[in-house]
Formats: structure tokens, sequence, C-alpha cells
């Protein structure tokens, strides 16, 4: 029993399958994680060169809490860059990953009570965190018509304008893109109507055709997240970034400074190479192989009776609706990995309502270990149905564990 309302979180489940996985990897060695969105590949050579050099050279102390501002600079001419449009360093503040960023976000931005919304199926962090500090979650179901993302005719819908609206694109679970005009709708309603629209861009630098608009390019009302972790292969380094609009950079400064004091100082001294055009070339090759994956899985889906999923613009996940084998997709996933030792996330975790039926797959590792997942998947679903009913091929079973 925990001894404040706020740490009867809910679990992220996605890190109780991590850790399912991990047992699983001790006792059997044959563990396969799709549950993560964790790329399978280091930070980039620049980035593991100019931490070295840090280290040798460097006292790597505290830092302003705002973050060092030579690294301040860098994310600002990164959107200078990327998107067309002017940020001030000052503008910048450097967080531990973009989870610390999100929760200095909403502390700074809303009090207990405050209506908070968010997209259903949505990362799960953020609805927990959202009612762990007190906030009142306001859930807004999205679908196929709406590629998984909020409209403002959703936000004009609800019976009170919220005091915020979190927003991710590309999203998790789904990885869907929302249009830029709607964004730029969005973030002007939110603007007009007070209501802090929270960007998480996260996973911009991977999407598949579709182009990622930054809200920054529609205004400065409303909060950026951005990170180092996914395009930038770097989730174990904790470093992230809010751009923040004026009246919020002070409290987030001063929050940031009494909770964490900054974000750790050997990532902020090798961050900046994390922009070189080397890193890029790098990491571009990360992105070509996740579209590898994602065709992979996408063609072999069906082979799993799936033939439903969200249509992944972005990101590395596929929703899949997986009605046709479960409606207890925790209880699901964790058959699946004692039998297989393949490792998927329950949709539970990202709607608590319809994801009972609902699996996510992620797809950033190696393309050999997704297949080898996929073939195993086929051959325990195989061997789930009567006999008779597609049975797996020789070389399924052959690679099938016992
Ligand atoms: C949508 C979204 N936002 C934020 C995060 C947190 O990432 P980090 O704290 O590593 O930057 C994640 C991690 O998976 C995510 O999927």
């Amino acid at each position: 029993m925990s001894r404040s309302q706020r740490g009867e979180v809910e679990p992220f489940h996605v890190m109780e399958v991590v850790k399912a996985a991990a047992e699983r990897q001790r006792t059997h060695g044959d563990a396969i994680a799709l549950c993560v969105g964790q790329p399978g590949t280091p930070a980039p050579a620049a980035v593991l060169t100019a931490a070295a050099a840090a280290l040798s050279e460097q006292q790597l102390g505290y830092t302003e809490a705002a973050g060092e501002w030579a690294l301040r600079e860098r994310i600002a001419r990164h959107y200078a860059d990327s998107y067309g449009v002017g940020v001030d360093p000052s503008d910048v503040v450097v967080t531990t990953g973009s989870s610390g960023g999100f929760l200095l976000t909403l502390l700074a931005g809303f009090d207990p009570g405050d209506p908070v919304a968010m997209t259903r199926p949505g990362y799960p962090a953020y609805r927990n965190d959202i009612l762990s500090l007190g906030c009142r979650l306001v859930e807004l179901a999205v679908g196929e018509q709406t590629r998984y993302q909020p409209t403002v005719a959703m936000l004009e819908a609800l019976p009170e304008v919220p005091a915020g609206l979190v927003l991710a694109s590309p999203s998790n679970p789904t990885g869907t893109i929302i249009d830029a005009d709607e964004l730029a709708a969005i973030a002007g309603w939110c603007a007009a109507h007070e209501c802090l629209l929270i960007s998480d861009e996260i996973y911009h630098g991977i999407s598949y055709g579709r182009r990622c608009a930054s809200a920054r390019q529609f205004g400065t009302a409303s909060v950026v997240v951005g990170s180092l972790s996914k395009y930038h292969s770097m989730t174990g380094w904790r470093l992230g970034w809010l751009l923040l609009p004026e009246q919020l950079r002070r409290p987030v400064e001063l929050l940031q400074g009494n909770l964490a004091i900054c974000a750790p100082a050997l990532s902020q001294a090798a961050a900046p190479a994390a922009f070189d055009a080397s890193a890029t070339t790098e990491l571009d090759g990360h992105v070509a192989r996740y579209a590898r994956n994602r065709d992979l899985l996408l063609r072999r889906l069906p082979e799993l009776g799936i033939t439903s999923f969200a249509p992944p613009d972005g990101a590395f996940y596929a929703y899949c609706d997986v009605g046709h084998l479960t409606d207890d997709s925790r209880r699901w996933c964790y058959q699946v990995l004692e039998h297989t030792g393949v490792a998927l996330a329950p949709g539970i975790d990202f709607d608590t309502i319809d994801g009972h039926r609902k699996v996510r797959v992620s797809f950033c590792g190696d393309t050999t270990e997704l297949d080898e997942a996929i073939d195993r998947l086929v051959g325990y679903l195989g061997s789930c149905r009567p006999a008779g009913h597609n049975q797996p091929t020789d070389r399924q079973r052959r690679r099938q564990l016992s």
C-alpha cells in the first residue's frame, strides 16, 4: 500500500514485460524483445568519441539547471536547420530524457484538479503521470478516421476547455503522424483557448514518407518535447529537452534545479555531436533498417491472422488488433513470452478500455531477429489451433523453440 495517492500509480506495463523478458533471457537465453522502443544500436560514433574526450578532459560536475549553453545553442540551431524556425537558446531547457521534461511541464503547467487531455490510445506514462499528480485525465478516443490523432473538432466537443493537451506525432503506440494543417489548427485553437499544447516530437526523424511538422512552426505558445532517445539511438543517455513558452521558462528552471539539479553532465557534453553530419548519416542508416523491418512485419502480420493495425507512418511500432486471439492482451503477452521467448507490449498499457484486444510490436531491433520472432509466433499460434489448421512450415518448425 502506498503512503501517498501519487504512489498508487499504474505500472508502465511495457517496463514489466521488459523485466519478464530479461528474466527469460537469464533462464533460457532466447528472448527477443519486441516490447520496447529501444533501438538495437549504440549512440552514433561521433557521440562516443565526444563522450570519451569529455571523460578525460572535463570535470563533468553539475551544469546550470537549464543545461549547458553550448548544447542549448546546438538544439536551437537544429530547429532552424530542420524546420526553418528561429529558436532562442534561452527557450531550451535540457532535461533527463523527455520523461523528465514531461514531468517538469506537468508540474509547471498545471495544478491538481486541472483537466489535461491526451489521446486514447496514447503513451502510458503520460496518462499515469497526469493522474499521479492529481490532474484530471481527459481521454480523447481516437481511431482510424483521424489517423489516431486528435482534432480541433474533438476539442470543441469537450464539455470544458482542458488546461492542457498532450499530442504525440509520430505517436506511440500507433506511429501515426498528424497532418501539418491539423497540427496548425490545434496549436491555434489551444493558443486561443489558453490550453497549453504539449507537443511530443521525440520520434521526429523516424518516418516512412510522411513529413513531421513541429508545433514550433505554428507559434511559441506550445511546449515542444524533444529527446535523443529514439532517432539518435541514445535511450540510456537520458537526454531530452523542452522548448518553452516564455511564462514557463523560469518555473521549469526552478523545478529542474530542485528536482534533478541538472541533466547528466556526460550526456550533455557529448550531445552536440549527435547533430553532426556524420551522426546523421549513421542514424539515417538505422531508419533505413527500421523501414525494412516495417516492410517485413507488415508483410508477415497476416500469417498471424493480423490484418488490422494502425498505419505506422513513423516511429517503430505496429499497433495491432489481436481480438481473434485474445480479449486479455496482458495475459496473452505473458503466455506468448513463456511459450516462444518473444516479448510483446500489451495494448492495455496504451488504452485501458479497448487495449485488451491489442498488442504493440516494436520493430527497431535486428531484422533477422524480427523474422525469427515472427516464425516463432507463427509456430506457436499454429500449435494452439486444432490439428490441420495452418500447420507451421518445416522451416518454421525447425526454427521453433521446443
Ligand atoms: C511518446 C513517448 N514520449 C516520451 C517517451 C520517453 O522517452 P525518453 O524519456 O527516453 O526521452 C517515450 C518513450 O518510449 C515515448 O514513446
